[in-house]
């Protein structure tokens, strides 16, 4: 078995200039670098349409959804960057793990994107909590949902001061957080692997 393990990095905005996709793409690089293999994904590109229940028993999932839950399949751990929409999670980050969440007939277990893998999250906002309320959510959801999610996390307050123009952070010390948390991902996972 390859001791490397594949994580996927994702942060819970479509926004062009989100603070949490120049999160994600730090967390990414930090998770190669601890030799990882990593697919980071903007969710902006599955078009995910709003669930509704009545869509998928005459449609099944649509081809956004088939298509991130079967990345998320492939996957032994997830490193997400989530912002805080009035404390809790952004509606497009739940409404991505709803469809992702949804069983199909040909799945191997119940909830088999999310089951047995491993995540560190994080959460990026101009505010001085730096989203660490909406993380309590992400975090109850995810164990909901059979995914063992790190003890450690990473919020950036004052999101807005935090990226230079390449969307590295000013402060070393904020990325040291993040290779942390990264690192711990990876260390994890592969002993998990072994
Ligand atoms: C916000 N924002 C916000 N910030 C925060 O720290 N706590 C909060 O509860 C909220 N609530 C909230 C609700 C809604 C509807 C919006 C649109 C925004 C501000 C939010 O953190 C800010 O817009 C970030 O820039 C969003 O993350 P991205 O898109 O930069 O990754």
């Amino acid at each position: 078995m390859t001791n490397k393990p594949k994580i996927l990095v994702m942060a819970g905005s479509m926004r062009r200039d989100s603070f949490n996709k120049k999160l994600a793409k730090i967390a990414a690089e930090e998770a190669r670098s601890a030799d990882a293999e990593v697919t980071l994904v903007d969710l902006e590109d599955f078009n995910l349409p709003l669930y509704n229940g009545d869509h998928e028993e005459n449609e099944g999932l649509p081809e956004g959804a088939k298509k991130l839950k079967q990345l998320m399949i492939q996957q032994d751990g997830f490193l997400f960057a989530s912002p805080e929409y009035n404390s809790s999670i952004s509606g497009v980050f739940k409404n991505a793990i709803d469809w992702a969440s949804r069983p199909e007939k040909d799945d191997a277990s119940y909830l088999v994107a999310f089951r047995g893998k491993v995540a560190g999250i994080m959460s990026a906002s101009p505010g001085v909590l730096g989203g660490l309320r909406g993380l309590v959510t992400l975090r109850s959801i995810l164990g909901n949902i059979y995914t063992l999610v790190l003890p450690q996390q990473v919020t950036v307050s004052k999101a807005n001061e935090a990226f230079d123009d390449e969307g590295q952070f000013h402060d070393a010390k904020q990325k040291e957080k993040v290779t942390a948390l990264a690192t711990e991902l990876v260390e994890t996972l592969q002993k998990l692997m072994k």
